[in-house]
């Protein structure tokens, strides 16, 4: 496993095969879109160490963190025309190319790891992989899971929506997370991911929301003050290798990778338990982040944002997948349109 904090291309051939002590070794490209030390980059380092543990040095992995291959939405593309091999990233940044992985980005649905967890690892998860690969040309492997995204800005602390006055906040190009802001009030700037720290840093946009994890990976704090502990989105990232890649394997090397995506998953998800509060500390007593709680324990935020769910109805294939969802996580079904 290497790497990149620059791309070589000349280390690799086109074919991305490298001679090596191991006769013919293949050498896989990753992409990632957050910057080494987070979720993705925990996720991604965990699978490449497995893939060559398990291959015995055959396949090895580079890792390209920080967008270094492209936005997280350029990646899917990539990947699945067999530019790419594998790459992590933003369920969020799925939802434009297979709409029925919105239901995990719809405001206030899933509220916890442990929701996460249930969500990815059931039925609902399987089936989603399943139309990622149909509409997204693309298939999961495995997933990093981040943490509740947290809203930060630059200017002042944000306890009710009424507080987002003034502040352009940049979010994904999701319409669902665009929309959930439009019901708080304002309209935010979709903006990729990649160019998100120099927007912040140049004062184009006053904020984003991302979980601890990601704002400390991402040194966030060296130009956001203000968090507000909100949980309107539960981050989940995906190990997408190209579909197109993983039908040329041969069926032991697709169980293996399957197998390994497995694996660094259930890595990811004792990495976030075992991480998270601590970040948060690191935010707070080293880089100096003021956090606000949301008032009234976040009601208005949540009765706002989800009003916005039947809006979503017909792209995630119907309220009932809906309520699925929220059956599977113990919870009522949707209020009734
Ligand atoms: C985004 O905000 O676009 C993504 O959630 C960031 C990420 O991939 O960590």
């Amino acid at each position: 496993m290497r790497i990149q904090k620059l791309i070589f291309p000349m280390a690799i051939s086109a074919a991305g095969l490298v001679v090596s002590g191991n006769a013919m070794a293949e050498t896989w490209k990753m992409a990632l879109g957050d910057a080494a030390g987070g979720t993705q980059y925990e996720l991604g380092t965990t699978f490449a160490e497995l893939i060559e543990q398990k291959t015995n040095g055959e396949i090895t992995v580079d890792l390209f963190p920080n967008g270094q291959l492209g936005s997280e939405q350029d990646t899917i593309n990539n990947a699945s025309m067999g530019l790419l091999d594998l790459s992590v990233l933003a369920i969020n940044n799925i939802t434009p190319f297979s709409p029925t992985v919105g239901v995990m980005t719809l405001p206030y649905v899933i509220q916890s790891p442990e929701d996460a967890r249930t969500l990815t690892q059931g039925e609902t998860g399987q089936e989603l992989a399943e139309n990622t690969i149909r509409d997204a040309g693309v298939r999961i492997l495995g997933w990093a899971y981040s943490g509740c995204r947290r809203l930060t800005n630059s200017a002042k602390p944000v306890a009710e929506p009424a507080d987002l006055e003034g502040l352009v906040i940049r979010v994904p190009k999701n319409e669902i997370m665009i929309a959930a802001y439009q019901s708080w009030g304002v309209n935010p700037n979709p903006l990729a991911w990649s160019e998100t720290f120099t927007a912040l840093q140049q004062g184009v946009v006053d904020g984003q929301d991302n979980p601890y994890i990601t704002i400390d990976a991402m040194k966030f704090y060296e130009v956001q003050d203000y968090v507000t502990e909100s949980c309107y989105v539960f981050s989940m990232e995906p190990l997408i290798i190209g579909e197109g890649k993983f039908q040329s394997l041969s069926p032991e090397l697709q169980a293996t990778v399957l197998e390994a995506g497995q694996e660094a998953t259930e890595h990811s998800y004792e990495f976030l338990l075992e991480s998270e509060e601590a970040i948060k500390q690191r935010l707070v007593e080293e880089h100096g982040m003021e956090i606000t709680q949301p008032a009234n324990d976040e009601q208005e935020w949540i009765d706002l944002a989800t009003g916005i769910w039947p809006q979503f109805y017909d792209s995630i294939g119907g309220k009932e997948k809906l309520d699925e969802v929220l059956a599977a996580l113990g919870r009522e079904p949707a209020p009734a349109e």
